[in-house]
């Protein structure tokens, strides 16, 4: 008998319960489809905005003295419209879409005080 490790994360159901964590490797359908295939049981997308966002300008990656480096993309993406467009032949591979916005936020502040916060979402 096979074991199963089918899972379920509310409505989703997955055969499998690992999950590529987010941007990780981009937003190609192919190596979506590769991952799978490989045995992941979905994949979360990079970040996705309304519009395409073009992120922070290079270098984006730095090492740092005594051992690592510091990584600030700026969640550069074509836009969820166009990532939509790209995925259009996908038949079988569980897609998480990681989706981000800005929030424009007002503060009105009297005698140090604050009296209002207002946020409104820009794109
Ligand atoms: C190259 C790269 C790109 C990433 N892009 C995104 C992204 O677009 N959106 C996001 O929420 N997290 C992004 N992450 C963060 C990862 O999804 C993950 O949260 C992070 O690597 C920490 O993983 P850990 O909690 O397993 O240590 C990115 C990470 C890496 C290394």
């Amino acid at each position: 008998m096979k074991a199963s490790l089918s899972t379920s994360i509310g409505t989703l159901t997955l055969e499998r319960p690992t999950i590529l964590a987010s941007g990780i490797l981009g937003i190609s359908l192919n190596i979506f489809e590769r991952l799978y295939r490989a045995g992941a049981g979905a994949v979360v997308t990079k970040s996705l905005s309304k519009e395409p966002w073009d992120g922070y300008a290079n270098p984006t990656i730095f090492s740092v003295k005594g051992g690592g480096w510091l990584n600030a993309v700026g969640l550069s993406n074509p836009g969820a419209p166009n990532f939509a467009k790209m995925i259009t032949s996908n038949k079988d591979v569980p897609i998480i879409v990681s989706l981000v916005g800005q929030w424009r936020m007002t503060l009105i502040l009297w005698s140090g005080s604050l009296k209002t916060a207002r946020f409104q979402p820009m794109n």
